[in-house]
């Protein structure tokens, strides 16, 4: 997607061939700024400080980190340090446990010598099929909003929580795909955009992509969904998620669960759009077996913005001293979800609607 008018993916190989680069996330909106990634360690460092974030998007970097490492140590030992050190770098996305799986598939029979051009080949292949991906659950989640469209007028309102925009995928987006593509079509959309405590997703990197795309939203704090929602002003949820379980359970970002309680007390339609990457197959049960990330109390009792004269300042909203937890997902049960927008279509939050999508695993 564009940022004053220059296309841009987030993350893509260097132009020397030898690393990748990436739009460093934890420093938007205020600043844009590339940074490369030369070695596996800045590879696994950038997806650990959320430089890069969102599940594909930490996929696509997995692969690059894989890539680095593989660069750096062709061995199969060299092969195990780059899985090794990349795995214990966030532990909800599946996504990242699927990356390295394919690029160890990728190398793994191949001489020493190959390896490392078909580590690159293989990640670069994950951020262009990542980019279809998302088109493909854009082209299937707009029907949704057509059909909500042609039955109201003004605008269609849609709640979305943390980022699921392009910034968390390659390009497009999970959640924000079929709004960007329903926006192209001039269907009029509004999204109310979650700011997303503790780290603020919402309010520093959906509202910035929307804003430079020019779909109108507005930023609401995480405890207004349920409000708006009482008072007719959602027409539809559209989040993403970090893992998805064979049965329709969907971990995202702490706060979800919430919105989707809201939403269903309120007969609002509550939609998560996935790849098919984002399907952890071996688990059902997302309350008792999705890993949740716990992340620094810090991100709890500390604020980052920027100062009217341009500086960005990390500030402190808690009493020194105090104690905070900072979960960083939560689990939405399947009964929750209306539907599941794939790449392969919008299947009911079941495994039997997830099989019928997906009929090689059952
Ligand atoms: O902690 P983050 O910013 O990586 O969390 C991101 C989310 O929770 C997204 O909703 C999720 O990864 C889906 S991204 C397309």
């Amino acid at each position: 997607m564009n940022i004053n008018g220059k296309h841009y993916r987030t993350i893509w190989t260097a132009p020397n061939g030898r690393g990748a680069e990436i739009i460093d996330q934890a420093r938007l909106p205020h600043e844009i700024v590339i940074a490369p990634l030369d070695t596996l360690e800045d590879a696994a460092i950038a997806i650990e400080t959320m430089q890069v974030r969102g599940a594909p998007c930490i996929g696509a970097t997995a692969a690059y980190g894989m890539f680095l490492g593989i660069a750096e140590d062709p061995s199969d030992a060299g092969l195990e340090r780059a899985q090794t050190r990349l795995a214990k770098t966030r532990p909800t996305a599946v996504n990242l446990a699927w990356a390295i799986d394919e690029i160890t598939k990728a190398v793994a029979a191949l001489p020493e010598e190959e390896r490392a051009v078909a580590a690159l080949a293989r990640a670069e292949e994950i951020c262009d099929e990542d980019v279809e991906i998302s088109r493909a659950m854009g082209e299937h989640g707009l029907k949704l909003i057509e059909a909500i469209a042609a039955k109201k007028s003004g605008p269609v309102n849609i709640l979305t929580h943390c980022n699921a925009g392009w910034l968390a995928t390659v390009d497009l987006g999970t959640a924000t795909a079929p709004i960007y593509l329903a926006h192209e079509k001039g269907i009029e959309i509004h999204v109310w955009v979650d700011e997303t405590r503790p780290r603020n997703q919402g309010a520093s990197l959906t509202a910035f992509e929307l804003g430079a795309h020019g779909v109108p939203h507005t930023i609401i704090v995480d405890n207004a969904g349920g409000h708006l929602m009482q008072h007719g002003k959602v027409d539809l949820c559209i989040v993403g998620t970090d893992r998805t379980t064979r049965a329709g359970d969907v971990g995202n970002k702490i706060g979800t669960y919430l919105k989707a309680l809201a939403a269903h007390d309120n007969n609002v339609p509550f939609y998560v759009a996935l790849p098919n990457t984002t399907i952890d197959w071996s688990i059902r049960d997302g309350v008792k077996e999705i890993p949740i990330e716990e992340r620094g109390s810090q991100e709890v009792t500390q604020m980052t913005g920027r100062l009217p004269g341009g500086d960005v300042v990390t500030v402190d909203i808690a009493a020194a001293g105090s104690p905070a937890a900072n979960y960083a997902f939560d689990v939405t049960p399947a009964r929750l979800v209306t539907g599941l927008i794939t790449d392969r279509g919008v299947a009911e939050a079941s495994e039997e609607g997830l099989l019928k999508l997906f009929p090689e695993r059952r």
